[in-house]
């Protein structure tokens, strides 16, 4: 369903962190394509499929050599951009085939993360502006897969209603059960989704929201970017801002990538492993939740019964569709 469908190729998604590359070549895989990855001459990434021409070695098994990939079976050598400058079985200075060279995919490194599109992108990368203001620090968080469709964990993101069942160890409160009128817009040029205030339990979050009352009042909103990125507002009552980019990559139809960046404007005295230890907990929750639900969510809005709290994720699924359906 995801795999095969041509207008996701397109898109970026988040395959790795820039600090993976530290140790030569990595394997990933997007949209049910292996993909090697490796940082070229110039510190640049460059990603390509991990299959080598000669005899279809994973290239991610080998090494890098002053930037260039080095394939670990016959040392087939690739260059700028996957050119294939060196055959060592040819000898110095003999002429490679023209189909040695790696045709490359589109990668680029923002916010810490490695994004790919397989294809031609047809969106840019969603922007965070608070990557450029000094007054926020970023803090990333890891690459994780999870055992879930990509759909179902945007769809889970963009929905708040589990708060008060899923997160009770984190933040929810269980008594909070009725969810607010959602009113969807565009939030800014990059994300469609909703305002809302929010309260929430306080004991486990307390280095996060550098707050100590048992129970605190989140001004937040929720926004999706297709197909999958999603981000989170939180505002707290001392001007705190907690900004957080969920980022999920279909690596098959129900596997996925996950990776969260925060941005957060305190005064950056509390170590970013602490502050990204309540958002790590609230994600295992969402983790935990979603691996139990089988298969793939159907983007057909018929198939599943939605309520008004489901607004967010009803819009996300009708344009997911029509973008998929090359109709958008
Ligand atoms: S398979 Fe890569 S050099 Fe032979
Ligand atoms: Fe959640």
């Amino acid at each position: 369903m995801l795999v095969d469908n041509p207008a996701l190729l397109d898109h970026w998604y988040v395959v790795a962190e820039g600090d993976d590359l530290a140790d030569g070549p990595i394997a990933v895989r997007l949209l049910d394509r292996p993909l090697v990855v490796w940082r070229g001459p110039d510190g640049t990434p460059v990603a390509a499929p991990d299959r080598c021409p000669h005899r279809e070695a994973p290239l991610s098994a080998g090494r890098v050599a002053d930037g260039c990939l080095v394939c670990p079976y016959h040392g087939w050598t690739f260059g700028d951009g996957g050119r294939c400058v060196e055959v060592p079985s040819s000898g110095a200075g003999r002429p490679v085939p023209p189909a040695a060279h790696l045709r490359t995919v589109h990668v680029v490194e923002r916010y810490g993360l490695l994004w790919v599109c397989l294809g031609d992108p047809a969106a840019e990368i969603p922007v965070m502006e608070a990557e450029d203001d000094p007054t926020f620090r970023r803090i990333n968080s890891g690459v994780d897969v999870w055992n879930v469709s990509a759909p179902r964990m945007t769809d889970n993101f963009l929905d708040i209603s589990h708060f008060p069942f899923v997160h009770v160890a984190t933040f929810g409160l269980p008594t909070n059960t009725e969810v607010p009128k959602v009113e969807m817009r565009d939030l800014d040029d990059h994300f469609h989704g909703y305002s809302y205030t929010v309260e929430v339990a306080n004991e486990a979050g307390a280095v996060a929201s550098g707050l100590e009352a048992p129970v605190i009042t989140r001004e937040m909103s929720s926004g999706f970017n297709l197909p999958f990125t999603v981000r989170s507002t939180i505002l707290y009552e001392t001007g705190l801002q907690h900004l957080i980019l969920l980022c999920t990559t279909p690596i098959d139809d129900v596997t996925s990538y996950f990776t969260f960046v925060i941005w957060r404007n305190d005064d950056f005295s509390v170590p970013a492993e602490e502050v990204i230890a309540f958002d790590r907990a609230i994600g295992a929750e969402d983790k935990t939740m979603l691996e139990k639900v089988p298969g793939v969510l159907p983007l057909d809005q018929q198939a599943t019964v939605s309520v008004q709290s489901d607004k967010a994720s009803v819009e996300w699924r009708r344009r997911l569709a029509a973008l998929m359906a090359g109709t958008s």
